[in-house]
């Protein structure tokens, strides 16, 4: 018997455009077309995390919970039995899920003058225990860390950027019908020579403004998982399409 706690975790599209000082998008990093086929996908993303199978939830990882179809990326959470503990700082955390994650094969450096632009739209699960994220970690210790959009089983969209794990920049808001995909967008951009600000949108409209301390030069990783648990209470289904990300960096 297979419960579909499902969730399709869409992505459409990435597009990744470097621009100069002036926002002026000029380079296409990751194209629009990355779902648009398996060699497309494949050119863009990696499957897993980066550092592999799991991370801070109940869920693990794999190939098989990520699907590909309309230039739509689908993560589907599934659950399981019989799985060894994940194990995340320092601690044992059962494993109830398989489900999806990938992680963009360019790393994200926001070099001085620069920046990038991520967009999405995505149909994210709220039910408790689901945790669908669209993020940016840090490709060499931590943080930095971008929550672009993260759900957590609450009914809203959080927002987050951290300085340390305790000083941290959080907007959490109201995510409306979430059976409809909406649009979210990050913009990220050098703000003084060592910070960068990054403003956050939904459906078009800015929810906050947020500074990462000391991010100007520090690579990032992409990632676009739906864990479960963890943060977010129990089960449900998430979905992504046109993402798309743009790069400024001169
Ligand atoms: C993080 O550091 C930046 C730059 O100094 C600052 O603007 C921001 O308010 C800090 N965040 C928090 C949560 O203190």
């Amino acid at each position: 018997m297979r419960f579909l706690l499902v969730s399709p975790v869409l992505m459409g599209i990435g597009f990744i455009t470097p621009i100069t000082a002036q926002p002026t998008a000029s380079k296409v990093i990751i194209p629009k077309t990355c779902f648009n086929s398996q060699s497309d996908f494949d050119a863009n993303f990696n499957y897993l995390y980066p550092w592999g199978s799991d991370h801070n939830g109940a869920a693990r990882m794999d190939k098989a919970h990520v699907a590909l179809s309309d230039n739509t990326l689908t993560l589907t959470a599934q659950p399981v039995k019989g799985q060894k503990d994940a194990s995340h700082g320092g601690k044992a955390i059962p494993i109830h899920y398989l489900s999806g994650a990938v992680n963009a094969k360019q790393h994200f450096t926001v070099s001085p003058k620069g920046g990038f632009d991520f967009s999405g739209d995505f149909q994210a699960t709220t039910t408790k225990g689901t945790w669908p994220a669209f993020w940016l970690t840090a490709v060499t210790g931590w943080p930095p860390e971008v929550d672009m959009a993260e759900w957590k089983g609450s009914g809203k969209i959080s927002f987050n950027t951290f300085n340390t794990s305790s000083s941290v920049l959080a907007k959490d808001v109201n995510y409306p019908s979430p059976g409809n995909f909406h649009s979210i967008r990050s913009e990220l951009r050098d703000l003084n020579g060592k910070d960068v600000q990054i403003k956050f949108y939904m459906d078009g409209s800015l929810v906050t403004t947020q500074v990462g301390k000391g991010y100007v030069g520090q690579a990032m990783y992409l990632v676009i998982n739906l864990q479960m648990e963890g943060s977010s209470g129990s089960p449900g289904p998430t979905t992504i399409k046109n993402l798309e990300i743009l790069s400024y960096n001169p």
